[in-house]
């Protein structure tokens, strides 16, 4: 290894796959899956919370190294919340890791920064990890205020957390231009992106958090794109979502590395 942190590559399957399809998905994966590229990767699968009981049978039955994810929790443990899930219920699952802040929960359900970072700690503490994300507009790009952006998103996100537990995160930068749209950002804007991530983790938590947080990137990455994304030094690792629907091009992703 170079000291670059260990890259986690997750599949965000969003609102797509039944339990059967999952299934399927999580086996089929598994056979394009060497023991090198888990030697060398990190791999989560966020499927519907309809599927995480069947999907955690599979990997457990025939011992698949894939760790399991969800893609959104509430902040309670339980309550009359209807149609919400809780932490402890995703922990009891052996849900690993929690997607939390994705633009499509902040655009389409109204999902703000202090409810994100609620979400945040909820996660934490049942033991899970948060996968927190940001990212900026188009309209933000275009006005030049996108590290203005992330970073408020971020610090806003990370709010009383203690150097130790950011260091166990994963903060995903998605662009929302780039997400579902193919146009992807160049290596550069998403390296410089995540160098600002983590100046800030910097600033606010210490030396030592900011080299030990993993930050994503997102937004329509494609196994031609994440060799060359991959290889950024702040870059460690991609929330994959539609390449993720197809094991195949997911399996490619994840093996950005024998690439080139
Ligand atoms: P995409 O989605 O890869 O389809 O752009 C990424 C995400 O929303 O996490």
């Amino acid at each position: 290894m170079d000291g670059k942190r260990k890259p986690l590559i997750s599949a965000n399957w969003k609102m797509n796959h039944n339990h059967f399809e999952a299934i399927q998905a999580v086996q089929k994966l598994s056979y394009l899956l060497s023991a090198a590229d888990h030697e060398a990767v990190d791999v989560s699968v966020h499927p519907p919370f309809t599927d995480l009981r069947s999907v955690q049978t599979v990997l457990q039955s025939d011992e698949i190294p894939v760790l399991l994810g969800a893609q959104d929790c509430h902040w309670e443990a339980s309550g009359a919340f209807t149609g919400e899930v809780s932490p402890a219920m995703l922990a009891k699952l052996d849900v690993s890791h929690v997607i939390v802040g994705h633009s499509e929960r902040r655009q389409l359900f109204g999902e703000v920064d202090q409810v994100v970072n609620v979400k945040v700690k909820a996660v934490i503490a049942e033991g899970m990890t948060p996968i927190m994300c940001c990212g900026e507009s188009l309209e933000e790009r275009e006005a030049g205020t996108t590290d203005s952006r992330v970073a408020s998103q971020v610090r806003a996100g990370l709010a009383g957390l203690t150097p130790e537990q950011i260091s166990s995160m994963v903060i995903a930068y998605e662009p929302i231009w780039a997400i579902g749209t193919g146009k992807v950002a160049t290596p550069e804007d998403a390296q410089s992106v995540c160098a600002t991530i983590r100046r800030v983790v910097r600033e606010d938590s210490g030396t030592a958090a900011a080299d030990a947080v993993r930050i994503q990137y997102g937004g329509s990455v494609k196994p031609v794109s994440a060799p060359d994304l991959m290889r950024q030094p702040d870059i460690d690792g991609a929330l994959v979502g539609g390449a993720s629907l197809d094991p195949e091009e997911f399996a490619r992703i994840i093996a950005y590395r024998l690439v080139g």
